[in-house]
Parts: C-alpha cells; structure tokens; sequence
C-alpha cells in the first residue's frame, strides 16, 4: 500500500508539472485546475481519480449518479436512493430524514477515494446496492463501469442556469475562505472556456448522452428541467431503468409521491441535517439548496452573454440530438 501511495503521489506531482494549468475558483482548495484526460480536475483530485481508475471494481450491480456540477447531483442522489432502497426502511423512517443526500449517495473522488487510495468498499454502503456518484466525465470512468452490467443515471441542466447555480455556490465559498467576491464577467468567460470542476460543459453532456444512445439499458439520461415539469412521470421511469418500477399495489399507496415529496427541494432543504455542518468534501450542506428553479439565469446573464452560450450550445450540441 505505502508503495503504490508513494508512487501514486510521484505520477500525481509529475503530472502537475505537465499538464495544462488554470486559475480556478477560489483561493482555497480550487485555487489550480489541470486539465487532465480532457477535463479540468482540481489537484486534491487527480490522485483520487488515478486511483480509482487504477482500482475500482464495479460490481453489476452497482448504480452510479453521474453528473456535471450543479445540475441536480443532490435531487437525483436523493431519488435514485429512495426508489432504489424502498423496501429497505419503514416508511416514516426515511434515512433521507437523518442523513443528507451527499452521505447516502457518495462521491467516489471527492468522499470515498479522498486521501484513501484503497477504501474498504465493502462496508461503505449500509443499503443495497451500492450506490456511488461521480463528476468524472463518461469517457475517463474506470473501466470496469462501462464494461460491467452496472447502471448509471446522469442529469444535466440548461448551462445557463447551472453557470449562475455555479457562480453562486463558488460565491458562498469565497465568503467562506474570505475571498473577495468573482465578478460574473468573470465566472462567464472561465465557464464559456470550459474551466471549472469536470468541464468542459458540453464535452461532459454528450459524452453520457452518446453512451445513453448506445445502449440505453445501461446509461439512462435525464434533465432537471423534465424532473421539474413531471417528476412522478420521471420517477416511473427511474424506476423502471433500475429494475424496480413501482407495482400497481405501490401506485395506489401513493408511493410515487411520497419519493417525490421527500426528495423534493422544498422538504429536503427543510431537514435539520441539510441545514448545518459541513459534507466530506468541505462545502456546507445548506449551500446545495439555493432556488431550485428553472430559468433564473434570465435574472443575471447580459443580453451578449445569452447570446454567446446560445451561439455555443448550436455549435457544439447541432446534430447530436440533444437540446436545451
Ligand atoms: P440552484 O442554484 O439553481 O438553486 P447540485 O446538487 O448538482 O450541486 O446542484 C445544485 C442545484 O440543484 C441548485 O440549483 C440547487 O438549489 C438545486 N437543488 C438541490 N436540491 C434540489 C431538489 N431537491 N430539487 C430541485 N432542485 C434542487
């Protein structure tokens, strides 16, 4: 062990010296992002994602929530938790009652393989299945979770509204550290560059929107916006992609809503243990909760800026199939 750390740090502190560096978003620990295997990852990062890449061995029956940053990590943790483990708990003891979405479901780079190379994945995860979630674009996963049967659920968002949900949280922890505050021209110009944590934006979506049309039984693609519009439709179909939709007996009982609500920004953001404290990975919990609504860049982006996104969300996205 002492071994592959050590060598794990020399690949890490090489690669620091070679690849591309950026100024990230804060002072703090996002003060550099590198861009590695296509996607800017922060220092603290990069040897968790080596090793997980090195190590991790999905099992079939893992799921996974994969995401770009401020898309809807913490709504889809949250629901692929409940309608996975439903059966697993009485119904007025929701483990979402005493836990935060982020401890249910956690990151494999951020939580589970920070500063542990060789984490004991055995007893990470007290419900079945395992359930991991992950920023890292589709195409650097390990390769046992594109090869195995496991499944993987990702969520992405209109990139106008996840830049200002983005420029917000990274707002709240500049405060926090005492960071002067970004300006939003500048928040702008590093996102439309693709430079913030797993970006570039488009690269990430599409990379899990083509995996989702090859082979739709493994990768299931969804979006805020719809999970805004019909969540119990969107559920159904969670729950369906999972193996385990809900029987007639389960629809009657009102269980589709029950998820829903539970899971629901309103309620979660109400819950003493997403109020205070802070998650592994630093940030508090109450700052994954800000609006939760669709269309709030309309209230911060310039008529230019709109302009600019609009122009490249046609050039990068025109003939995938994929709008926003
Ligand atoms: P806003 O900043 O636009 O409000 P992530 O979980 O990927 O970090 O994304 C955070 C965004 O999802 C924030 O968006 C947050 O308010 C919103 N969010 C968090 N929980 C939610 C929920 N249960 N339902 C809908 N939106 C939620």
């Amino acid at each position: 062990i002492q071994n592959e750390e050590k060598s794990l740090d020399d690949e890490v502190q090489q690669l620091e010296q070679t690849l591309p560096k950026e100024e990230g978003w804060t002072s703090g620990s996002e003060k550099s992002l590198y861009l590695y295997q296509g996607f800017w990852c922060l220092a603290r990062d990069l040897k968790s994602v080596i090793s997980l890449q090195k190590h991790f061995q999905a099992f079939d029956s893992d799921v996974f929530v994969a995401t770009s940053p401020k898309c809807g990590t913490t709504w889809l943790k949250a629901l692929t938790f409940s309608t996975l483990c439903r059966t697993q708990y009485a119904r007025d003891e929701h483990p979402l009652l005493n836990s935060t979405p982020h401890q249910l479901v956690r990151f494999l780079e951020f939580d589970v393989y920070l500063n542990n190379p060789f984490p004991d994945l055995e007893n990470i995860c007290v419900y079945k299945p395992r359930i991991f979630a992950t920023h890292i674009p589709y195409a650097s996963l390990p390769t046992s979770i594109k090869d195995s049967k496991c499944k993987i659920v990702y969520i992405c968002r209109n990139p106008m509204d996840m830049l200002i949900s983005l420029w917000n949280f990274m707002g709240k922890l500049r405060d926090q550290i005492q960071d002067p505050p970004m300006s939003l021209d500048e928040a702008f110009d590093k996102f439309y560059r693709g430079i913030y944590l797993s970006g570039p934006f488009y690269e990430h979506v599409l990379g899990y929107w083509k995996a989702s049309q090859e082979n739709p039984d493994k990768t299931l693609f969804l979006k805020y916006e719809d999970l805004k519009e019909d969540i119990s439709c969107q559920l159904k179909k969670l729950a369906m992609f999972l193996g385990v939709p809900f029987t007639e007996d389960e629809e009657k009982q009102g269980v589709v809503e029950e998820i829903a609500k539970i899971c629901s920004f309103r309620e979660l953001k109400e819950v003493q243990v997403n109020k205070k404290g802070l998650s592994r990975f630093g940030t508090p919990h109450k700052d994954f909760f800000r609006k939760g609504q669709v269309g709030d860049w309309s209230n911060y982006l310039t008529p230019s800026m709109v302009e600019r996104l609009e122009k490249l969300i046609h050039e990068k996205l025109d003939g995938s199939g994929l709008t926003f």
